[in-house]
């Protein structure tokens, strides 16, 4: 069995099946033909799939009901009052027992240990739906988007991020580098990547022709740049470190001046949702953003998942029409 936990357990051809699979499901979807329709509400009719969010979520929790739903599953959205889940119940007990009546966990948490323990424990795949290490479904979106919007399979681009080191980055710049992208990552000095992720990013990129700068300068990280991206500045479960985590950042909001370094045809990304202190609206609102675009393609790497994860119970080879 397989399950999605970060996008560095892929091979750089089973990332490429997901970014095709979800650019196929957005065209059968969009076509609004009712007879793919049909032929994909049943691949999953009858069964259920538990949302486990142990976090709040607006595009995660409505892309992957949305897809489940898509293929006739009845999603169960189970947050973290609705459980007994770490008041009454064991995550061990809880990952038995609910594998043992649904298709698949999409799970939301805290550390990086628990998808890791979830995976242990369940008789059916795990989806990782944002922890503090990883969020493959917005990686997954995000390579489709940049496809969609700049190409990548014909031009040489250079993605910068400006922001903090954690979970979006972390799946963003494997997934970057495993198509030919080059990334620069800019974070604040006393925020920095996980030396394991700089490790197999550049393992990566070695395989695929990409180059991955590391710096603390969000202007060198901004020039030249095809694609400008940054999240918040303060990840959920980290609010207690609001003050003294603005101030490290002070220097990296993305507004008129940094962008001015970039490529005068830059892209601007973020994976939502947003707050003024990482980007202006000026910025957020222009004709160089395609955040709505890219919030729009979570759907479809959700539908993505769930074929190859659970239709096709991790079996890359197979079609979506198999
Ligand atoms: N980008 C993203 O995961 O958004 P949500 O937190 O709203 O799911
Ligand atoms: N880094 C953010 C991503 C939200 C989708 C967080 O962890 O809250």
């Amino acid at each position: 069995m397989r399950h999605l936990v970060s996008i560095k357990d892929l091979t750089d051809k089973e990332f490429q099946v997901l970014v095709d699979r979800a650019e196929y499901y957005k065209k059968t979807f969009k076509c609004g033909d009712l007879s793919a329709a049909q032929k994909n509400h049943v691949k999953l009719l009858g069964k259920t799939a538990a949302l486990i969010f142990s976090k709040r979520s607006t595009r995660t929790r409505v892309s992957t009901e949305g897809a489940l739903s898509f293929f006739g599953a009845q999603p169960m959205f189970l947050g973290k009052d609705d459980i007994q889940l770490g008041v009454n119940e064991s995550f061990y007990d809880t990952t038995r027992v609910v594998s043992s009546m649904v298709s698949c966990i999409f799970a939301r948490v805290n550390k990086h240990s628990e998808i890791q323990e979830l995976t242990k424990h369940s008789s059916v795949p795990i989806i990782n739906s944002l922890c503090d290490m990883f969020h493959p479904l917005q990686a997954i979106c995000d390579i489709l988007t940049i496809k969609e919007h700049l190409d990548y399979t014909k031009n040489k681009l250079k993605v910068a991020w400006i922001g903090d080191a954690n979970n979006v980055i972390n799946d963003m710049a494997i997934a970057c580098l495993k198509v030919g992208i080059d990334v620069s990552i800019s974070t604040p000095s006393g925020i920095e990547m996980d030396p394991e992720i700089i490790k197999a990013g550049q393992e990566v990129a070695k395989a695929n022709g990409s180059k991955l700068i590391v710096t603390h300068s969000s202007t060198e990280a901004a020039t030249g740049a095809n694609v400008l991206v940054t999240d918040t500045f303060i990840s959920m479960g980290e609010e207690y470190a609001r003050v003294a985590k603005l101030k490290q950042f002070q220097g990296f909001q993305i507004n008129s001046e940094l962008c001015s370094y970039a490529d005068p045809n830059y892209k601007f990304m973020h994976c939502l949702p947003r707050h003024h202190e990482e980007v202006t609206d000026d910025i957020f609102y222009s004709d160089h953003s395609i955040v709505f675009d890219e919030a729009e393609n979570r759907l479809y790497a959700a539908m993505a998942a769930v074929d190859v994860f659970v239709i096709n119970k991790g079996n890359f080879s197979a079609g979506p029409d198999d």
